[in-house]
């Protein structure tokens, strides 16, 4: 698995990113994770329109519905941008238990939203407060890959591309407009293997949309495949945090992820180029 940041030690860090890190160990005795007992904390920087600068701190709290949790680093983000601060400079994450696990998809989704791209991402690693210093736009990379051309792919992966392209016309997309179709092929414990396919369908409770990719997911897992060997999405990188982290419950670092464009050509990447470092089951 590949690794985030550049370990630095507690006594290198500057003043206010020491306060930072002590602030996220000091919000983390607060979470309520009943579910998992395992508590995470967050402490960010943000500055306001006027330029002005503010921290704010988030813990983990959990709900007996498991979909209604919040991580710390999103419930930090929250309470930043409800009181106007939106622009974020410092992040820093302890997992209490055990540091050194990084944000999943869905808070770097966030993060990356509201934080620039060389904004400081700072990851407790040990019980000492020595981090990981990386950005935060290292959580989420694009893919590098070249396009291939359609003509030149195998032709299970040319039939992958078509019924990619035919799910993007049966999206409900009345809010998001952005129509997508996907495609996993995935195996089940026998080592047989499928494809199952996804639109993205919107709700009208935001929260409640299900994505192309997650779609794609479950009909596979649902169905007793739960071992996604590639998935292959329409656009150019369209994936968001949230669908990569629930791929990467499912498909090992390994997953390949193929982004097919509007003229059919493919654009590869692995899971773990996309989402390094990732946040997985074995850190629970
Ligand atoms: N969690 C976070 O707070 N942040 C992350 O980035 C990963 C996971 C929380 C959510 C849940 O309460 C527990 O850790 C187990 O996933």
């Amino acid at each position: 698995m590949s690794t985030l940041g550049l370990l630095t030690k507690h006594s290198d860090l500057v003043s206010v990113e020491r306060d930072l890190v002590a602030l996220a160990w000091d919000v983390s005795t607060r979470a309520h994770c009943f579910q998992s007992n395992f508590p995470v904390g967050a402490a960010l920087v943000a500055v306001n329109a006027a330029g002005v600068s503010k921290t704010f701190s988030g813990c983990n709290v959990e709900n007996d519905s498991f979909a209604a949790t919040i991580c710390a680093e999103r419930n930090a983000a929250t309470t930043a941008i409800a009181e106007g601060f939106t622009c974020f400079t410092h992040v820093a994450v302890v997992c209490r238990k055990h540091p050194g696990g990084s944000p999943c998809g869905l808070c770097r989704q966030v993060l990356r939203q509201f934080g620039s791209r060389d904004a400081v991402l700072l990851n407790i690693c040990d019980h000492d407060s020595n981090v990981l210093r990386a950005t935060v736009g290292e959580l989420l990379p694009a893919p590098s890959g070249k396009a291939e051309p359609y003509c030149g792919l195998h032709y299970t992966e040319r039939q992958i591309v078509d019924r990619v392209l035919r799910q993007v016309s049966l999206s409900h997309v009345p809010y998001s407009k952005k129509a997508r179709g996907a495609v996993v092929v995935a195996a089940n414990a026998e080592g047989d293997r499928k494809r199952y396919a996804g639109t993205q369908v919107d709700n009208a409770s935001y929260g409640g949309t299900m994505s192309a990719e997650r779609g794609a997911i479950a009909a596979a897992v649902s169905a007793g495949y739960k071992n996604i060997l590639k998935l292959a999405v329409s656009g150019e990188n369209p994936i968001d945090g949230e669908c990569l982290q629930v791929l990467r419950e499912f498909g090992g670092l390994t997953a390949d992820v193929l982004f097919v464009g509007a003229d059919k050509s493919v654009v590869r990447a692995t899971l773990d180029q996309l989402l390094p470092d990732s946040f997985g089951p074995e850190s629970l």
